[in-house]
């Protein structure tokens, strides 16, 4: 039996069975159609399938399957991480492959505590993580992450941060006063701030303005702290730039990315680092060395499906696929929300990502909103892939969805909610 992912092993339905999917679509086992109105969890920016993909992998298995990253290189790999290098305008000089959002995340925190220590300041290892933040499952992603349902087991084995309140607004003088104040006080001990930057998407797609980010990172950067971005969901397009840094003016020092980076095809993941990062690491002496490495790293085949997703993505900045889904989404949003704002509040679209919240007279919002189960259920029944984060309704559809299949997934919205009882 598999033991399904985030899934209560009593009182869940069997799990849906896909056997097929194209572009928007999935098939079940009954030739049923669904619209991954979620990209399956933000990965698959291009739809299903894409041919350019599926070709690229083809290609890329009749040369070289797989060698270890470690005394070898290949060129899918060389490749890619010049391409990276190339779209993030030489911000970062290195890329560290790895395997999924959580390991990426892990990996900058591992390099940011090694490069104090490189750098004879080991004093410096304090961590400063952000409400609302989702940084993975890994422990030192959960211990970054906000506190939550998710990582309440563990809680005694994570490593101690400072949490701050995700700063969404510039004018908040009350969080600055205080990270201010704090900064004075502990600036000189700390390592790095890990940050989701303009969207903190699992944590309830809390939306955050880009003077915000440049106001937080600018005065922790005058205290030394290092940045850290975990672009993990707001990577490869989401907001609307290739990277949601690229919209205010923090450089970070690291930055993770995944998800969509093979458009969702195979897994994958990158952590861009800064030349003054990678300045510490060049020594001869093995305790400088940054041990650490997963098995299937830097695969030639994950690599090859990015290195078509960055293609397919240029393309679609070409089009400019994504604001005009993000027109397509504000319209739609409205619609549902004028005909039903007793049942949702605060519509909001930031790219190709979008959410509203869902109201309730009897229950707190939250992760274990019990509605939103029964909302996932019946979705499907409408023929749509909803899979709302607590009480947050959100939509992050593959970014050349059909006008026709965001029509059916809003129709299924306005049905649920006319089923809905505040
Ligand atoms: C911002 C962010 N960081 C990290 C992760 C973890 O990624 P993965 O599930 O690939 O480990 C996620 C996953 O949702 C995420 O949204």
């Amino acid at each position: 039996m598999i033991w399904h992912p985030f899934t209560a092993q009593a009182g869940e339905r069997p799990p849906c069975k896909i056997v097929r999917a194209q572009r928007e679509f999935l098939y079940d086992s009954d030739g049923r159609d669904y619209v991954d109105a979620i990209a399956s969890w933000w990965t698959v920016i291009h739809g299903h399938n894409h041919p350019a993909i599926v070709e690229a992998i083809t290609q890329q298995l009749q040369k070289l399957d797989h060698v270890l990253l470690a005394g070898f290189s290949h060129e899918p790999a060389e490749k890619l991480a010049c391409e990276l290098l190339k779209k993030t305008h030489g911000d970062f000089s290195h890329v560290f492959y790895s395997d999924n959002g959580s390991t990426a995340v892990e990996i900058m925190l591992k390099l940011a505590l090694q490069f104090w220590q490189n750098s004879n300041q080991s004093q410096r290892s304090g961590i400063v993580r952000f409400s609302a933040a989702y940084h993975g499952d890994t422990f030192g992603a959960m211990s970054v992450s906000a506190p939550s349902i998710f990582t309440a087991p563990f809680r005694q084995k994570l490593f101690p941060t400072y949490t701050w309140r995700y700063p969404c607004h510039a004018e908040d003088a009350e969080f600055f006063s205080e990270w201010q104040e704090f900064l004075e006080q502990h600036g000189n001990t700390l390592a790095a701030i890990v940050i989701e930057p303009l969207i903190a998407a699992a944590g309830g797609m809390v939306f955050q303005s880009t003077i915000a980010l440049q106001k937080l990172c600018h005065m922790a950067r005058a205290h030394g702290v290092l940045v850290l971005f975990d672009e993990v969901f707001t990577g490869m397009g989401r907001t609307g730039t290739f990277c949601a840094y690229q919209q205010s003016k923090v450089v970070p020092d690291m930055l993770a990315l995944a998800k969509g980076l093979t458009g969702g095809v195979l897994p994958l993941a990158v952590t861009l680092v800064s030349a003054k990062i990678h300045a510490a690491f060049i020594s001869e002496k093995p305790e400088h060395t940054f041990y650490h490495g997963h098995t299937m790293t830097g695969n030639p085949v994950g690599c090859a499906a990015a290195l078509a997703s960055l293609a397919l993505l240029a393309a679609a900045e070409e089009k400019n696929l994504v604001s005009t889904l993000e027109q397509k989404m504000q319209t739609l949003w409205q619609k549902v929300h004028a005909r039903h704002a007793e049942k949702i509040t605060r519509p909001r679209v930031y790219g190709a990502a979008s959410a509203a919240d869902l109201q309730s007279k009897s229950e707190a919002p939250g992760y274990a909103f019990s509605w939103s189960r029964r909302l996932r259920q019946r979705a499907l029944e409408y023929g749509v892939v909803l899979r709302p984060l607590g009480n947050v309704l959100y939509l992050t559809p593959p970014y050349n969805i059909s006008d026709s299949a965001l029509e059916r997934v809003f129709d299924a919205i306005a049905l649920l909610l006319e089923e809905y009882a505040v």
